[in-house]
């Protein structure tokens, strides 16, 4: 008999970090036929991780141009995942977390009565605008997906509050734990020149900034907040991996080019990511999946956001919601930097839990089975 189909669709970074161990659990199972959708909403970005994971898209719809808007990429994306789900005729179609392409593809899955599975259902900000336009496409799709797979309690919770059917949510953990753990097994010493260029056991600070609503002064404040820091400690380094995006980039060299300790350098490879977050002293980050990821590697994250998503990290203490002020991000930096017990207290903290034990992919997979049985 023909396997059923599944269509799992990425389109950024962070949804290929954490839709490949679902794909790799899939193929594992050997129960469906597997297939990788790419919207290529991220061009090298995607691509990067793919490579890691050593998956290769079954299609790529290409559709990133440079400062794309959010009307181009919601239409290309619908029209393209539509026509490859009329080509294919899934079973049912997988996607992750919140981004645009999450949305749209969910929503050409819909429109053909394919049913919708969503990882990393249930995050809530409660905020429509922040962040933007991700907390609209997590509402949205979690509306009309058959299943919600909540990596923690409170997302489960969350979802049953807005009507999802108690049959329709599962508390899977998050797969980034899955990620993360299947990258930290092949760990090895970066060899990209950018982290060579650091001095052996130089203490440094991890940065990451790239969100939507942070662009313009809330980023020029980031950065005016770094060269603070790193004034008043000369004997630090910072590791900055720039978004590809202008807008992002444009900022960042405005403010930090020429100072021989911050290191600006292009996205890294998910392995030396990892690697450099875990040599780190801290993290300052306005990222989702670094949140999960610096909990789960015992590492304190400064969060560069005024609300977030993932309160669970925050209420552990191992997450400081710091915001884009530029006195309060220096001054939680300085206390970190200056109270010899403020990382160990901070560190003891963190844990992997709540975001997952690294089986989240497996149930899913599970989950699916059992639902399409016939
Ligand atoms: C997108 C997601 C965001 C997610 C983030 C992860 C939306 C609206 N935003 O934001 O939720 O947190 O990805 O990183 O879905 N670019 C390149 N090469 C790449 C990738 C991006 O040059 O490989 C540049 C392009 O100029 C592109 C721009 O970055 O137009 C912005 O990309 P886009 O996907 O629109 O927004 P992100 O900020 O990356
Ligand atoms: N990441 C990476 N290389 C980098 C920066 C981040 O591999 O140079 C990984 C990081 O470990 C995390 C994911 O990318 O798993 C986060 O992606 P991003 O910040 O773009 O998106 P978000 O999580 O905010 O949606």
């Amino acid at each position: 008999m023909e396997k059923k189909k599944v269509v799992c669709v990425i389109g950024t970074r962070p949804e290929a970090i954490k839709m490949a161990p679902v794909v790799i659990a899939l193929q594992k199972q050997g129960h469906f036929d597997v297939r990788i959708l790419a919207t290529g909403q991220h061009a090298a970005m995607l691509d990067q991780v793919l490579d890691f994971f050593k998956l290769t898209a079954d299609r790529n719809l290409h559709i990133m141009k440079e400062r794309q808007t959010l009307d181009y990429i919601t239409a290309s994306v619908l029209t393209g995942a539509g026509e490859y789900f009329d080509d294919e005729r899934p079973s049912a179609v997988l996607v992750h977390g919140d981004t645009t392409t999450t949305f749209a593809a969910g929503l050409a899955a819909f429109y053909r009565g394919i049913p919708v599975g969503h990882v990393e259902a249930g995050l809530r900000s409660w905020n429509m605008r922040l962040p933007f336009p991700e907390e609209m496409n997590r509402v949205l799709i979690d509306k009309i997906v058959t299943w919600g797979f909540a990596p923690t309690a409170l997302a489960a919770d969350n979802l049953r509050k807005e009507g999802m059917p108690e049959s329709a949510v599962s508390i899977t953990g998050n797969t980034v734990i899955d990620a993360l753990f299947y990258t930290v097994a092949a760990q090895k010493k970066p060899d990209c020149p950018e982290l060579r260029a650091l001095p052996e056991k130089a203490p440094f600070l991890l940065v990451t900034a790239h969100r939507r609503e942070s662009w313009g002064k809330p980023l020029e404040d980031i950065c005016r907040a770094l060269i603070s820091i790193t004034e008043a400690h000369p004997e630090l380094w910072m590791v900055i991996p720039m978004h590809k995006n202008p807008a992002v980039r444009e900022i960042i060299h405005k403010y930090l080019d020429g100072r021989e300790q911050v290191i600006l350098c292009d996205p890294l490879d998910y392995q030396d990511f990892v690697w450099a977050m875990n040599a780190s002293k801290f993290i300052l980050s306005d990222s989702g999946g670094v949140q999960e990821e610096a909990s789960a590697i015992r590492k304190p994250v400064l969060i560069l956001r005024d609300v977030t998503e993932r309160p669970e990290a925050v209420e552990r203490g191992s997450g400081i919601l710091v915001g884009v002020n530029r006195e309060k991000i220096t001054e939680n930096a300085m206390r970190l930097l200056n109270d010899p017990e403020a990382i160990p207290a901070i560190e003891k903290k963190c844990c992997s839990q709540p975001f997952g034990d690294g089986t989240a992919s497996l149930k899913i997979a599970e989950i699916l089975k059992e639902s399409l049985q016939n």
